[in-house]
This record gives structure tokens, C-alpha cells and sequence, in this order.
């Protein structure tokens, strides 16, 4: 494969996902298509904007039209598509948006390249189509543990795990459009053929996330002494995961993995929301020169989140038996990575809370 699309190269993984490839793979062309909605902002991929095998498209996914042009003219092989509404607080406001850009859009997606795919000689031979999805379709566990442990073979906050036959239960409008483009991509496989893979990720944090998420969020108002909104009693646990282990997996499956399979992918680190929170504090606390526990007193516990899934917890074993693959990154070198990278970049998140960011597209690409 050589001509590679990806969709939401602009975001939180796909800048990581467009980077690594770029950067790894000097001769294939990797085209980046994304409609840099308030979460995309091409300032996350500065340093290989001008590399000679990529090239930034802005359009929609739910522009069928465009999506075919682009497939043609780019001859394109192989698509990474991540582009997607992201944030649950914002499915629960707008659930409509989700559904047009996760559900609508995929589905633009896939018909598009049926029909580019279908009118070659080859036609699938060489193609795949890899879907970029979440652990939150499978619903939410139950916590059993409340204050975390170590039994053999079950997680620090209970014994199950999601795993890839777990049955889809998607509680929020975020969740359910994803289970829902889940559905029509191996429906796509199922019904014409088409080589497609699907992933189920866990939380990711590192680097370049959209600050309305947990981690740069805190960081950003720890530093700027804001009040911490923790929803309900900060109980919930989530499985963290640094991106850019994500970003090695979809590496590794979109080039190894089987046609119409699952991989789960998830960083076998749980974690409550309040403990993870108090270790970002520290950390931030420690790294701005502060008193330890100097910002504790800024945790703020707030209205829950409607249908708030009580835990995620992954498992990722067939992805490290058939692949090889399992996270590289100690969480404590992940997220004192992350801290530091939030704390030396604080223009970055300036330009994001203050919309500067939206510039940079009409300055660095539209008058080309
Ligand atoms: P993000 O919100 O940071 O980025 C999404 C990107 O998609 C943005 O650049 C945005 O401009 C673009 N986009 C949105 N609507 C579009 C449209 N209609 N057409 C073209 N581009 C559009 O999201 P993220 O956190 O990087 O997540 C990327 C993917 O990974 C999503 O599909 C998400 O469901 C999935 N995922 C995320 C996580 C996580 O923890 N962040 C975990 C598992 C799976
Ligand atoms: O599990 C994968 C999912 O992880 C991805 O599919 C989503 O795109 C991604 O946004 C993330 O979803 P979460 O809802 O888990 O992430 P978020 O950062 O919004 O919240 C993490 C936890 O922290 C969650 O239990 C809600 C809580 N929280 C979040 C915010 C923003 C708070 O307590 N306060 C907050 O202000």
C-alpha cells in the first residue's frame, strides 16, 4: 500500500497516527483529510507539514463527493479513518452532530471507497479500510473493588474486562454513534467484501489533546488556579493508555492485522478518577515548583455526568498474542511526560482557549 488516507489527522491521535507515518514511512504518500472542526488544529503537526510525501486536505467526511474525487485523484490504497466527534459531555448537548459526522460520515466513507475500490482491476486486492473506535461501546463494568487491589488475573477494580466478543451496550449518544459506525463497517466487509479491521481502544492521554478532556484540562487549570470539576464522587475508573502506543498498535494492525478482525487496545491500567487526579496535581504541583498538595484544594465535586459508565477496563491479550503488541510506557513516565509537555507548551493551549488556532489553516495552506 502506498497512497494512505487518514481521516482526522488534525486531532488528538490522528496528528500522532499522521506523524508516525510520515515519518516511518517516507514512500507512501499519506494524505490527511480533516474538516478541523473546533477540535482539529493543524498547529499539531508543525514540524512535518512540509515533508514531501504529505499532504492536508480540509473537507468532510459527510461530503460524498468530495471523498470519492479525493480517493481517485489520490489513488488511494488504504484508509485510517479517526475523524469523528470525540467528547461525551458534547454528544449529551448535541447528540445530532455525533450522528451525522460518526454514523453519516463512516458511512460516506466506506460507500465512497466501495465504489473507487469496486471500478479497479484489482479491486480489493491490496485495500483496507481500518476503523478507529472505543472501549465505550461495550457499555460500562461493574466496580467491585472500590479501593483497587491486585487479585491474580482480574483488574485492581474488578475481574472482568472487556474483551472482543463482549456484547455492544453503548449508554451515551457518543458511544452509541460509534457502535453504530462499528456496525456499518464490518457490515461493509460482511455484505461486499471489503478487507476492513476494527479497533476498540481505551482512554488515550499524552501530548496535543483537545483541552475539554480530563488531563490537559486539570493540568491547564491547575496551572492557571481554576477550580478541578469532579463529576459525582470521582469514582469512576477509566484505562489509561499514552498515545502514541496507540498510534504504535494502528501501525502494527493496519499493516498486520486480519481482514474483518477486532483488536482490543488498552493500556491494562486502571485507574479511579479522584486517585488519577490527585497524581496530576502532584505532579503539576512538583513540576511548577509549588508546596506538595499546594493545589488540592481546588478539587471541586460537581453534578455527575448523565449515564456516566461506572468503568472501562481492556483487554488487549489478542492483540499482544497474534501482533505482539502491549504498551511500552510506564504510566509514571506517561504522565509526567504528558505534564511537562502540557507546562512547556503553554501557547499551544493559549491558542486553543482563545481560538487563535483557527488562523493557522488560513495562514499555512489556504492561500496556496
Ligand atoms: P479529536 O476530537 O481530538 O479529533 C477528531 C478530529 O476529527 C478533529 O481533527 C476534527 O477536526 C476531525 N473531524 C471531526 N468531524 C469531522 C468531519 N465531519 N469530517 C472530517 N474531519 C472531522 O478526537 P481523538 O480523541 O483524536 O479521537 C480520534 C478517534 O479515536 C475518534 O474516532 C475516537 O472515537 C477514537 N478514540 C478516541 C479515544 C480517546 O481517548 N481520545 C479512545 C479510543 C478511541
Ligand atoms: O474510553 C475511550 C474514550 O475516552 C474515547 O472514546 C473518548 O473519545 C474520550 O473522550 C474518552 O472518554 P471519557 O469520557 O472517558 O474521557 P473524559 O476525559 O471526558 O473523562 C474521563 C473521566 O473523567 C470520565 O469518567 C469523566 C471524568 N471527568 C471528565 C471531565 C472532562 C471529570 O470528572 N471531570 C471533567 O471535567
Amino acid at each position: 500500500m502506498k497512497n494512505i488516507l487518514i481521516t482526522g489527522g488534525a486531532g488528538f491521535i490522528g496528528s500522532h497516527v499522521v506523524r508516525l507515518f510520515v515519518t516511518k514511512y517516507p514512500d507512501y504518500h499519506i494524505v490527511n483529510l480533516d474538516k478541523l472542526t473546533y477540535a482539529g488544529n493543524l498547529a499539531n503537526l508543525a514540524d512535518i507539514e512540509r515533508a514531501e510525501n504529505y499532504t492536508f486536505v480540509k473537507a468532510d467526511i459527510c461530503d460524498f463527493d468530495t471523498i470519492l474525487d479525493l480517493l481517485r485523484r489520490y489513488e488511494i490504497d488504504g484508509i485510517i479513518h479517526l475523524a469523528a466527534e470525540s467528547h461525551v459531555d458534547r454528544s449529551i448537548k448535541d447528540p445530532f452532530t455525533f450522528a451525522r459526522t460518526n454514523v453519516m460520515g463512516t458511512l460516506s466513507l466506506l460507500q465512497a471507497a466501495r465504489l473507487y475500490w469496486e471500478s479497479l482491476p484489482e479491486r480489493y486486492e491490496g485495500k483496507r479500510f481500518y476503523h478507529i473506535s472505543t472501549d465505550e461501546v461495550y457499555g460500562a463494568l461493574e466496580l467491585t473493588r472500590l479501593e483497587g487491589g491486585d487479585e491474580p488475573g482480574g483488574g485492581p477494580f474488578g475481574d472482568d474486562f472487556f474483551v472482543e466478543t463482549t456484547k455492544y451496550n453503548p449508554h451515551s449518544p457518543y458511544s452509541a454513534s460509534k457502535a453504530s459506525s462499528d456496525h456499518f463497517v464490518r457490515a461493509f466487509h460482511d455484505t461486499y467484501g471489503m478487507p476492513t479491521i476494527v479497533t476498540n481502544c481505551s482512554n488515550n492521554y499524552g501530548p496535543y489533546q483537545f483541552p475539554e478532556k480530563l488531563i490537559p484540562l486539570f493540568i491547564n487549570n491547575i496551572r492557571h488556579r481554576k477550580p478541578l470539576p469532579v463529576y459525582g464522587k470521582g469514582e469512576n475508573v477509566r484505562d489509561w493508555l499514552y498515545v502514541e502506543d496507540h498510534a504504535r498498535a494502528i501501525d502494527i494492525i493496519f499493516h498486520r492485522g486480519g481482514v474483518a478482525e477486532t483488536y482490543n487496545i488498552g493500556g491494562f491500567n486502571e485507574w479511579k478518577n479522584i486517585d488519577l487526579i490527585k497524581v496530576i496535581i502532584k505532579t503539576v504541583d512538583r513540576l511548577l515548583g509549588n508546596e506538595e498538595g499546594a493545589s488540592l484544594d481546588l478539587i471541586t465535586y460537581v453534578t455527575d455526568r448523565a449515564g456516566h459508565d461506572l468503568r472501562y477496563a481492556i483487554d488487549s491479550t489478542k492483540l499482544k498474542t497474534e501482533l505482539g503488541w502491549e504498551p511500552s510506557l510506564q504510566f509514571e513516565e506517561g504522565i509526567e511526560r504528558t505534564v511537562r509537555w502540557y507546562l512547556d507548551n503553554q501557547s499551544w493551549l493559549d491558542n486553543i482557549t482563545s481560538g487563535d488556532y483557527e488562523k493557522y489553516y488560513d495562514e499555512m495552506y489556504k492561500q496556496r
